[in-house]
C-alpha cells in the first residue's frame, strides 16, 4: 500500500499552537494540505497565527482558551468541530516554564506549571475524545526531556511532563480499542523559542547547550513538525504509546550541563 504525508481534507488541531515549536507544527500541517485550528490564551496570537495559516493556503480557524479551564477548552473544541468536523490529528502542546529551585518557588508556582502542562493536557484530550472518531485519528502530546531527565531548577516541569508522558501511555491503552493512537514527541533544545530563551538566556549558556548535543546543533520547529507529520500519518498506523525524542541524541547524555547551569541562575 502506498501512503503519503498529504493531509488534504484532514483536520488538525494544535492547542498551544500560536508561537514557537507548536506554531511551526501547525504551519507544517497547513503546508501539507490540512485544515488547521489553533488555540491559546491570547486572542491576538490566535488571530496572527490563523492569518499566517491562511496565507499558506490553508482553511484555518482558532479560539482563545486557557487549558486550565476545561469548560473553555471544551467550548472552543466544540466550535472547531462544528466548523471542521471530526479531528484527524490533535496536537497538545501548551506549557509553561521558568527556572526556579524548589526553595525558590512557591507552592502556587509549582502548581501553575502542573496545571498548565499536565492537567491542561488531560483537559484537551478529554474534551477532544468525542471528536476523535475518524479511522486513523491520533493525538500527539508535546513533552520535554525533563519528563525522564531530572534537572535542577525544573522540579515543576519534570513532574508535569513525566505526568504528560504517563497520560500518553495510559490513554493509548484505554483508547486503543477505539482506534485512537496517542504518542508523545519530546523536543530537544529548539533554537529561537521562548522555552530555550528561558533556559539558556545568555550566548554562553546557549553555546553550552549546543555543545552538549551529540549532533552539535539545536533543533528547529520543522524538525519537530516532521516527526508530528509522520506520527499523524498512516505511515505510523500501528505506532501508539510511544515517547519519541527528537533531540539529536541530547537526552542520551543527560542533556549535558543543563541541570547545573539552570540552578546557577534560577530563582533560589
Ligand atoms: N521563579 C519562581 N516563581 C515564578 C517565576 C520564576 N521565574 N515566574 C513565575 N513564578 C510564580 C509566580 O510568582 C506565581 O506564584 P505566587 O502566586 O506564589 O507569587 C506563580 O508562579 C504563577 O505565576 P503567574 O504569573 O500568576 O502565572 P500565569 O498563569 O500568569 O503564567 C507562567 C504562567 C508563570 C508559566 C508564565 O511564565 C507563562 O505564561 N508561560 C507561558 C510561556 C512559556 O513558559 N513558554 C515556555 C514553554 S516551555
Ligand atoms: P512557547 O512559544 O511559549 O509556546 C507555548 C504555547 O502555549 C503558546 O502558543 C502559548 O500561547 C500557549 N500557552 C501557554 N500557556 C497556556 C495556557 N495556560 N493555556 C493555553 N495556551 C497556553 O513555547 P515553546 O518553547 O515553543 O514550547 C512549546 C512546547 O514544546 C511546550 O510544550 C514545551 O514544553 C515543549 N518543549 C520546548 C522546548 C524548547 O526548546 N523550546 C524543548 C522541549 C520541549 P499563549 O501565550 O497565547 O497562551
Amino acid at each position: 500500500m502506498s501512503v503519503s504525508l498529504d493531509f488534504t481534507g484532514k483536520t488538525v488541531v494544535v492547542v498551544g499552537g500560536t508561537s514557537g515549536i507548536n506554531r511551526g507544527v501547525a504551519e507544517l500541517f497547513a503546508e501539507h494540505g490540512a485544515r488547521v485550528a489553533v488555540a491559546s490564551r491570547s486572542q491576538d496570537k490566535v488571530d496572527d497565527t490563523v492569518s499566517a495559516l491562511q496565507k499558506l493556503g490553508a482553511e484555518a480557524m482558532g479560539f482563545s482558551a486557557d487549558v486550565r479551564d476545561i469548560d473553555a477548552v471544551a467550548a472552543g473544541l466544540g466550535e472547531v468541530h462544528k466548523a471542521f468536523g471530526d479531528f484527524d490529528v490533535l496536537v497538545s502542546g501548551a506549557a509553561g516554564n521558568f527556572p526556579a529551585t524548589a526553595k525558590g518557588m512557591s507552592a502556587n508556582a509549582f502548581k501553575t506549571v502542573v496545571e498548565i502542562d499536565l492537567l491542561g493536557t488531560f483537559h484537551v484530550m478529554k474534551s477532544a475524545e468525542p471528536f476523535l472518531k475518524k479511522p486513523g485519528a491520533s493525538v500527539i502530546n508535546i513533552s520535554a526531556p525533563q519528563a525522564y531527565v531530572p534537572m535542577q531548577a525544573q522540579s515543576h516541569v519534570c513532574s508535569a511532563k513525566a505526568g504528560v508522558d504517563m497520560v500518553t501511555r495510559t490513554l493509548a491503552m484505554e483508547w486503543g480499542e477505539e482506534g485512537i493512537r496517542i504518542n508523545s514527541v519530546v523536543p530537544g533544545p529548539i533554537d529561537g523559542t521562548e522555552g530555550m530563551d528561558r533556559l539558556a538566556p545568555t550566548e554562553e549558556l546557549r553555546q553550552l547547550c549546543v555543545d552538549s548535543v551529540p549532533m552539535a546543533r539545536m533543533g528547529s520547529p520543522e524538525d519537530i513538525g516532521n516527526a508530528c507529520l509522520f506520527l499523524g500519518s498512516p505511515l505510523a498506523s500501528y505506532i501508539s504509546g510511544v515517547i519519541l525524542p527528537v533531540d539529536g541524541a541530547w537526552s542520551l547524555g543527560g542533556c549535558g550541563g543543563m541541570s547545573h547551569s539552570l540552578k546557577a541562575f534560577a530563582r533560589q
